[in-house]
């Protein structure tokens, strides 16, 4: 009878897991193949789930048998029926060759410290066999590896993932096309969507370390005149960039990609003056850059090299302390 209802059991429990993948498939109007061979695939293993299960059944039922007729025959003969140990008992014992409890006296050793003695046994030989396979292991290994160079070593294998990296990496960013930006031709952009991008950014990666309203806490104060690294739209996307590792700022340019540097660097320029509560005190040079007012082109032919030099930007770097 408990085979009878476990085996229902088993078929409602099939029943359950299939109702919803037919009904999901049938929700998207026929399946496609790969769906088609998930659902092939689990009805052949819950079949061969059921086929075993029922196998299962069947053996314990004739061991049963066997068990009786056998008790049967001893009862016969008249001498005690002792059942064959399992092969699951005969493996373990096998596995681990230890002496049962009743003959623990034949390993006894005659140390005895305080009463606790000890006993000779055997290793296990599961873990023998293991530690032969480590040593047989470690010879094909050596072979393979250092003799025939058949495979690629760790560092190798690092090498060549890292080469694919790159050639992925590199295939993204043509893909991308990005303009070309480096601290040779950057310029601070006034895009207001630019702009707002690269406050998204610093919202996400940089306001941990200078502050939501770039007061500056683990970093430096972005908002005031002071630098440690120039303040030049130059400066701070090379800042940026290339980080100040050995102080807690990473360089930039393994997460970002150029245009995202210009744009949180041009936001980061726009905080200059906000004055910030709380702000952190300044740290590094004064920077100040003066943008001459541009002469009329008329007067500027005239006085040829003077007025040139007025229109290259100023930059005056006055120290802090
Ligand atoms: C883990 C903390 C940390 C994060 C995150 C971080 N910074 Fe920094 N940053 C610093 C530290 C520390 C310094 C100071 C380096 C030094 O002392 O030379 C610094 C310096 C700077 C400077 C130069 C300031 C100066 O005075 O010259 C700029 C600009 C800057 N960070 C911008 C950014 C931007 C933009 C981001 C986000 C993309 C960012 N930082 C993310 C820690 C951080």
């Amino acid at each position: 009878m408990t085979i009878f209802k476990n085996r229902f059991k088993l078929s409602l429990l099939a029943a359950g897991l299939l109702a919803p993948m037919m009904a999901s498939a049938q929700e998207a109007g026929g399946m496609d193949s790969s769906t088609l061979l998930l659902t092939v695939i689990v009805i052949v293993f819950i079949v061969s789930l059921l086929v075993l299960a029922v196998a299962g059944y069947t053996l314990q039922i004739l061991k049963v048998f066997v068990r009786r007729a056998e008790e049967k025959k001893a009862a016969e003969k008249g001498i005690e029926y002792v059942p064959e140990p399992s092969a699951w008992s005969k493996l373990m014992a096998g596995l681990t060759d230890s002496v049962p409890v009743e003959k623990e006296e034949e390993v006894l050793l005659d140390h005895d410290y305080d009463g606790i003695h000890e006993l000779d046994n055997h290793l296990p030989p599961w873990w023998k066999y293991l530690f032969y396979f480590t040593i047989a292991w470690g010879v094909v290994y050596f072979v393979a590896y250092h003799i025939f160079d058949a495979f690629p070593l760790s560092e190798e294998e690092y090498k060549q993932e890292i080469a694919a990296a790159e050639a992925i990496k590199a295939a993204n960013l043509a893909s991308l096309d990005l303009p070309e930006i480096d601290e040779s031709s950057v310029t601070a952009t006034t895009d207001a969507a630019e702009l707002l991008d690269g406050e998204k950014i610093y919202q996400m990666q940089c306001a941990a370390c200078h502050k939501q309203d770039g007061g500056g806490s683990i970093g430096p104060n972005l908002t005031d005149k002071y630098w440690l690294h120039g303040g030049s739209m130059v400066d701070v996307f090379k800042t940026i960039k290339v980080g100040v590792p050995e102080k807690g700022m990473i360089a930039w340019e393994a997460v970002l990609n150029p245009v995202q540097m210009r744009n949180v660097a041009s936001y980061v320029l726009t905080l200059q003056g906000t004055n910030p509560p709380n702000a952190k005190a300044a740290q590094g040079d004064l920077f100040e850059e003066v943008q001459e007012p541009e002469a009329p082109a008329e007067e500027s032919t005239d006085e040829g090299e003077e007025s040139e030099a007025e229109e290259v930007t100023e930059v005056t770097e006055v120290s802090a302390d």
